[in-house]
This record gives structure tokens, sequence and C-alpha cells, in this order.
């Protein structure tokens, strides 16, 4: 890949929806992985489990935990619905507390969810060139509420870590519907 001289061609691409290149990390959550996260269990026991619900393609340039370094991932959230609930990411906290994040929408409409440790929640509207700035002790998960993919790219530090379990357990104390056709915190 790389050219004569000191000039040379970057390691990491952006091909419409995906980031290709190096090392790239590529993981799918079907709907089977994260079903534990939505309320209707019963509309969601007749879905197929198979389907992918969202996949991300993550550069990892130094190991996990080195202080100082950054990460990158592509997220990409299919649209659809379990009952009124909208395919989401899993959502977390970071392991190691104080480290933030960004998010920018890429493609699709969506809406970030954000829990701080008192367990308020707030939320964000998501779309091509959007930018949020989650801060340390935020939990954070991302819902599709269009209804074609969303993608958005992330950069977060490489000694933050993933705390799932908190959230598995207790989910965030707001859950966001589709009401009346309109996404709803409820
Ligand atoms: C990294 C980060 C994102 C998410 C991705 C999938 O800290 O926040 O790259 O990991 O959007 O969401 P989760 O990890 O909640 O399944
Ligand atoms: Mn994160």
């Amino acid at each position: 890949m790389n050219g004569n001289g000191l000039i040379r061609m970057p390691e990491l691409f952006f091909t419409g929806q995906n980031l290709e290149g190096n090392e790239v990390v590529p993981s799918v959550r079907t709907l089977g992985d994260i079903i534990g996260i939505f309320e209707d269990r019963e509309t969601a026991s007749g879905m197929d489990m198979a389907q992918t619900a969202y996949s991300v393609s993550s550069a990892f340039p130094v190991p996990e935990g080195t202080p100082g370094g950054l990460f990158f991932g592509i997220t990409r959230i299919m649209p659809g619905k379990v009952g009124n609930e909208y395919f989401m990411t899993k959502g977390h906290f970071h392991r190691n507390e104080d480290t933030a994040e960004f998010y920018w929408g890429v493609e699709g409409e969506g809406v970030l969810i954000l829990m701080d440790r008192n367990r308020n929640v707030w939320a964000e509207r998501m779309f091509p060139g959007s930018l949020h700035y989650i801060p340390g002790k935020v939990a954070h998960r991302v819902a599709n509420i269009g209804v074609t993919p969303l993608v958005f790219d992330a950069c977060w530090p490489s000694d933050a870590g993933h705390n799932y379990e908190e959230i598995a357990a207790g989910g965030f104390a707001m859950r966001l519907k589709e009401v009346n056709g309109l996404p709803t915190l409820v």
C-alpha cells in the first residue's frame, strides 16, 4: 500500500458505510445477541434471531488498555423494531469511568440515549454531520429511528474499556419507543 518516498497511502479507508484497511476488526451483533435489551419479549419470540441488528468495524492501532491511545469504529445499525422499540446498541459505561468519547452521525437518522450515574436520562438526535461529546461516567446507546441503516463513527480512548454488565442488568432508566409515530423517551 505504501508509495515511494515519504508520502504514503493511509492505512485506513472509509468505503461507503465501512472501514477498510490494515487490521480492521469486524464484529456483528445479531438480534439474538441483544434480544435481552428489549421489553416486548412476546413480539421478539416471533422474529428472526439470526438477522443482523448492527455491526461495527473497528481499528485498534495500539493494544487495548494503552494509556493515551485512541480507537476508532464505524457502527451500522439496521432499521427495525421489536414491538415499538427501535433496533439499538447494547449500550455501556466505560470501564475506566473518566474516559469520554466522540460519536458523529454519517448516514441515516438516530437517537443517542445517555444516562449519568444518577440514572438521569437524556437524548440527542443523530443525523449526517451531528457531533456528540459523551463525557465520562455517562452510559451511551444508539437507536436507529429511520427506515435506512444508521451509520455513525466513534473515537474513544484505548484505555476506556467497556462495562456492559451494568446495563445488561439494570438497563437505562428510560426506553426510546415509537409513540404515535414519533420517537419518545418513556
Ligand atoms: C466504543 C463505543 C462504540 C460502540 C458501538 C457498539 O466505546 O461506544 O464503538 O462500541 O457503537 O455499541 P455497543 O458497544 O454498546 O454494543
Ligand atoms: Mn463507548
